[in-house]
């Protein structure tokens, strides 16, 4: 049967005392399917697409995707609740096998709630191919020629892609690079391509690969690599939010989150971690849609290095009125139209449940969710540790894994969490004294 008959809210009920936007009471506390029924009812699922939820995609779907294939590996698939981003509330899909993250999130949103939520900006859809051309006699004069020869090179890579230039995109610009290696001058041509609402991998790729031969031809050298770039710093999304003092623990807490922030900006061991945690957040979102993880955790680590050392992607300072101020910057190559986010069908349906309609909707929300989730890793690191909420979620699952069903998981967890005993040996006993 499917979730989304199960349960009935009623309406009224549901809107005023239960539901206000994304803000959900205790949507943690509900089972799967009273879940699912409500962000279906919410957002307007189908009962196909409220299928797929649980369904995933076919195995000739998978075998289709890549290649060997002989089964799938799943992932939870949850939604943040409490966001509000650019004024919108949205719940957020995320796909995580990390315990803890998406409560994190959830928790850390209602915190900037009330306070207007998150504020996202992106600086556009640009991303940059690269043909890197070697054994060059003049690098200099080969440099001024390929900048002779830039509306025809632009021109020629264009042809390539109608389709995405009939929507305004394509080529826009090139720039010439010369790279001094340890055994020559090697110039490298950047192709900048508006790829829209495309990751632009493909595309951009195949313009590089295309137009080389007449790179070849007015260098006069050998072009080797033609690949995109994934320091997109041309498509960087920026997230700002508001939380509240208060909701994150008082006073004392956000000036030790503010100078988490400093230490992460000034150490690099810590600047890891802290990402890490940022990343937390986007890297569940970008799976959740079908986009390239790697991609983007590439692009966000080489942008993490910009000014020459590894930096925190996030800045947390306090406002005039004692609230914590955080910002986010970091490339984001997605996109919603092309690979597994078209073709996975869960990947469509976690579209859906945010609405996006462009690829820059899509950022900002990732953006969003990268910040909140910050700033609950360091309001737990700066209060209580993270052991605590990560206890609680590991003895959920050992209670599980012992044989726990419904409410006799809380009741395992509880008991585990009074003794701080999380050996599964001792959980298995509490599962069957309690059962
Ligand atoms: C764990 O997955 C992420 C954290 O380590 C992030 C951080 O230290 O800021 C908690």
């Amino acid at each position: 049967m499917s979730p989304f008959n199960k349960v009935e809210f009623k309406e009224t009920k549901l809107r005023e005392d239960f539901m206000k936007g994304s803000r959900v009471k205790g949507f943690y506390q509900l089972s799967v399917e009273e879940r699912v029924n409500l962000i279906a009812k919410d957002v307007g699922l189908t009962h196909d697409e409220v299928n797929i939820l649980s369904n995933g995609m076919s195995l000739d779907l998978a075998d289709a995707m890549v290649e060997n294939v002989i089964g799938q590996i799943s992932i939870p698939l949850g939604v943040a609740a409490n966001f509000k981003v650019n004024g919108k509330d949205v719940f957020i899909p995320m796909a995580t096998e990390e315990p803890s993250v998406i409560a994190a999130a959830s928790n850390a949103a209602r915190a900037a709630y009330d306070l207007g939520g998150i504020y996202t900006a992106t600086s556009g859809t640009i991303m940059r191919g690269q043909i890197q051309v070697l054994d060059i006699c003049d690098p200099y004069a080969a440099r001024a020629r390929v900048y002779e020869n830039k509306e025809e090179i632009i021109e020629q890579c264009n042809l390539k892609d109608p389709t995405l230039v009939s929507l305004g995109g394509g080529v826009k610009d090139i720039e010439v690079h010369l790279i001094n290696t340890v055994k020559e001058t090697m110039l490298v041509i950047h192709l900048i391509v508006d790829t829209k609402d495309a990751m632009g991998a493909n595309a951009v790729n195949t313009m590089a690969e295309y137009v080389s031969p007449f790179i070849e031809k007015m260098t006069g050298g050998r072009v080797v690599l033609r690949i995109i770039t994934n320091l997109a710093d041309k498509r960087v999304v920026r997230a700002r939010g508001v939380f509240s003092s208060e909701m994150l623990g008082g006073e004392e807490i956000v000036k030790n989150i503010v100078s988490a922030f400093e230490f992460a900006d000034a150490d690099p061991y810590r600047a890891a971690t802290h990402n890490k945690g940022v990343m937390n957040g986007i890297t569940s979102v970008v799976l959740a849609t079908g986009n390239d993880t790697r991609a983007v955790e590439a692009g966000a680590h080489a942008y993490a290095s910009r000014t020459g050392r590894y930096r925190s992607l996030t800045t947390w300072e306090l406002n005039k009125e004692g609230n914590l101020v955080g910002t986010l910057e970091v490339p984001m190559a997605v996109g919603i139209i092309g690979g597994a986010t078209k073709t996975h069908p869960v990947a469509q349906v976690a579209l859906k449940i945010m609405g996006v309609k462009t690829a820059e909707e899509l950022a900002g929300m990732i953006a969003a969710v990268g910040l909140t989730e910050n700033a609950a890793s360091l309001r737990a690191l700066s209060a209580e540790g993270i052991q605590t909420g990560h206890m609680r979620l590991h003895a959920k699952n050992l209670a599980i894994m012992a044989g726990a069903k419904g409410d006799l998981i809380e009741k395992v967890v509880q008991k585990a969490i009074e003794e701080k005993d999380f050996r599964y040996d001792r959980i298995l006993e509490i599962t069957n004294s309690l059962k």
